[in-house]
């Protein structure tokens, strides 16, 4: 692992575990991707070799350079764009030179005449094919230099053949769904304009030509980034494949002073063999480098969530009844959801009056607080920071906070404002109640919502209006961070209507999030599976819940053995589970604690797929490859499905492992339930198993 620079031929290798990524410089100093895939010996590149033509200034458009500005004749879709003071719109880089250390390349570039220098920067981790990209801009002059676009990386995929390219399609309530492309030619784009990053799609791309779970090169990168967004794969006349990721060029501006310097959002890409190892490098890479630090290797707690028993109906005399039904379960923790403020009785008021509401809470909020933590259980809170009802006192002092233009209505989606997160008194505020709160109260959990868009997205008080984009999402992660300085030991949930805001940006200041407010199993089989692809399982909060859209009167068992897949938490009103039902519920969730180490922080392999095999299955193993454990759910199996095969994977070949099954006792090698596995006959209408092996 490291990086390798052949100064004779211009040539520098990133070697990460199993992969190489080459990067050529010709002698204009324009750089070409060489290589990406596994290794070969790092002599043999060079330029040529790959049949690369190195391009003069007028076939620039067919490069497969690592970042390419607006400029000279290059038409397609370019990485950056800037204007200078005197309206030049163009950007012609020289190669000024590099750094190398390690783990890390800083491949540096300056303006042939304007003071901008470009800083393109990679960093490897010992024990990952992932590659952290990022770009550096500074103004080393006096005057200002505008971006219009900005991108984080740009991206070249090896070869000439067409890629699947994926990535998913959603909207509230059905998050996630998968789309996948073959791009033969033209561009496919995927972007957020909402001022988050959405349901719509995701920020990334997942591309590759022939491959399954485990075989086949698995190319990949994901965005760090939780505000408007664009991904754009584009496949040329002779072939090439590229993609660009950043923040989105929709809208935006970014103005750079003299002297000032900034670093884009990140990329974190790669390549596997297999979707499997991809969704485990990514897996063991969040918890290791991305997750805030304070609770990246602990296990998530089993939490009660409020929302979906009483909404807005909170009070102290019921959420404590809850409470106590939830300790029964076996929660460790109370989240109180929307409702317990200002004068919010329905969706209507409220927002941004975060001071307890004394009707609901007459001797405030510490009575229910001492309740829970009696009953052994840590309290949390819900907040929507970003938002601001007209119907609220703090709108009434101030309806300048809220984004708007002076001649034009605003829209009220869910009867709310989106607060001007630009300004530093509006952070303040935020910043100041949580604290309060935080400070005067015992609580160890926040749960932070954001249920709207932007829209009319007014920001008076910038100079460049179009900022605002970039500096909302930056506040948002701001005020979190200086929440967690000061408050170590509170977790944090992001939450967007459910999972509008699942991205890596978040990841690196929430502990986890929440993925859907679809809690229906069935549906959720599907949601975290696609969750599950490229995003770390522990993040992934799921709820057992008494939903029944569809009429189909889940057994709670069922559902249990879709969430403890996750980080599972209880958010059924459990004032109405008879006793027996809390029973069952402390049942699994005692289960669950006992393997929550293997489930957060193990592997975890996709085994039998919904929508192929009419059955989920899912199997995590430990880092020790000593214990794991496997998830079965069908429901309504045809009767003319045979028996299928299950063969597990991961697993050690030479171990013995043994589990019961059915009340059976079986024991195996790994080798032996890879390879033949075992039989699964799922006819029942809601079959479900959940299966611990343990090496002997
Ligand atoms: C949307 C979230 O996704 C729900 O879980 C809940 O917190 C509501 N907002 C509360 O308004």
């Amino acid at each position: 692992m490291g990086v390798y620079v052949n100064k004779k031929e211009n040539v520098f290798t990133l070697e990460t575990k199993n992969t190489h990524y080459v990067i050529g410089l010709d002698n204009l100093g324009n750089t070409h991707n060489i290589h990406w895939g596994k290794k070969c010996r790092v002599d043999d590149y060079c330029l040529m070799q790959n049949n690369e033509k190195i391009p003069s200034d007028n076939n620039f458009d067919h490069a497969r350079s690592e970042y390419t500005p607006f400029g000279k004749t290059m038409f397609r879709q370019c990485a950056i764009k800037a204007s200078f003071f005197d309206k030049c719109r163009e950007i012609n880089l020289h190669f000024k030179g590099y750094e190398s250390g390690n783990n890390s390349l800083k491949l540096i570039y300056a303006d042939d005449y304007y003071p901008l220098e470009i800083t393109l920067n990679y960093e490897l981790f010992d024990g990952f094919d992932i590659i952290k990209r990022y770009t550096t801009v500074k103004n080393t002059g006096n005057d200002e230099i505008v971006f219009e676009r900005l991108m984080s990386a740009e991206i070249s995929l090896p070869g000439t053949y067409p890629y699947h390219i994926m990535n998913t399609r959603g909207e509230w309530g059905a998050e996630f769904s998968p789309i996948d492309t073959l791009l033969e030619g033209g561009s496919l784009h995927f972007e957020c304009r909402q001022g988050r990053s959405g349901h719509n799609h995701s920020p990334y791309f997942i591309a590759y030509k022939n491959a399954d779970e485990k075989i086949g090169e698995v190319f990949f990168a994901n965005l760090m980034w939780s505000g408007n967004f664009e991904v754009e794969v584009n496949r040329d006349f002779r072939g090439a494949t590229r993609a660009h990721l950043g923040m989105n060029s929709f809208d935006f501006e970014f103005a750079l002073s003299g002297g000032e310097c900034f670093n884009t959002p990140a990329v974190l890409c790669g390549v596997t063999q297999g979707f499997s190892e991809m969704s485990n490098q990514l897996n063991r890479f969040g918890i290791k480098y991305v997750l805030p630090r304070n609770f990246a290797n602990t296990p998530l707690p089993v939490l009660y969530n409020s929302w979906e028993a009483t909404e807005f109906n909170v009070n102290t005399k019921d959420q404590s009844a809850l409470a106590v039904k939830a300790a029964k379960a076996g929660c460790e923790l109370f989240v109180m959801d929307d409702g317990w403020f200002g004068e919010r009785y329905d969706d209507h008021a409220g927002l941004g009056d975060w001071f307890v509401n004394e009707q609901k809470f007459p001797n405030g909020l510490d009575e229910l607080i001492k309740n829970v933590n009696d009953l052994g259980m840590d309290f949390g809170l819900w907040f929507e920071p970003e938002m601001v009802n007209p119907n609220s006192d703090l709108f009434r002092k101030h309806p300048d906070w809220a984004y708007h233009y002076e001649h034009r209505p605003a829209n009220e989606i869910r009867w709310q404002l989106v607060l001007n997160m630009t300004k530093p008194e509006v952070q303040e505020y935020i910043f100041n109640r949580i604290d309060t709160l935080l400070s005067e109260h015992n609580i160890k959990y926040i749960k932070w919502d954001m249920n709207r868009a932007i829209s009319e997205s007014g920001a008076e008080n910038l100079k460049h209006e179009k900022m605002l984009w970039y500096y909302h999402t930056k506040a948002v992660y701001d005020i979190v961070d200086r929440l967690r300085k000061k408050h170590p030991g509170v977790q944090f949930e992001s939450c967007s209507s459910g999972g509008g805001r699942c991205d890596w940006g978040v990841l690196e200041h929430y502990d986890m999030v929440w993925t859907s407010d679809n809690t229906d199993s069935i549906d959720r089989i599907k949601i975290q599976k696609n969750y599950s692809l490229t995003r770390p399982i522990k993040t992934m909060r799921a709820w057992v819940t008494d939903v029944n859209w569809y009429n189909r009167n889940t057994p709670l068992e069922f559902k249990f053995n879709i969430a403890m897949r996750g980080s599972l938490s209880l958010g059924g009103n459990l004032s109405k589970y008879t006793d027996e039902e809390i029973e069952e519920c402390r049942k699994w969730v005692d289960l669950y604690k006992e393997i929550r180490n293997t489930v957060q922080f193990g592997d975890f392999y996709r085994l039998l797929d919904w929508e192929k095999d009419e059955i989920s299955s899912v199997f995590y193993l430990n880092e020790e490859k000593t214990e794991g454990v496997l998830f079965i759910a069908a429901v309504n199996t045809s009767c003319m499905k045979p028996a299928i095969e299950l063969k597990f994977d991961g697993l050690d070949d030479s171990k013995v492992y043994e589990y019961d099954f059915d009340g059976i006792h079986f024991e195996y090698t790994g080798g032996f339930l890879k390879n033949v596995g075992i039989t699964i006959d799922a006819k029942k209408q809601y079959y479900n198993r959940i299966i611990r092996i343990k090496a002997k």
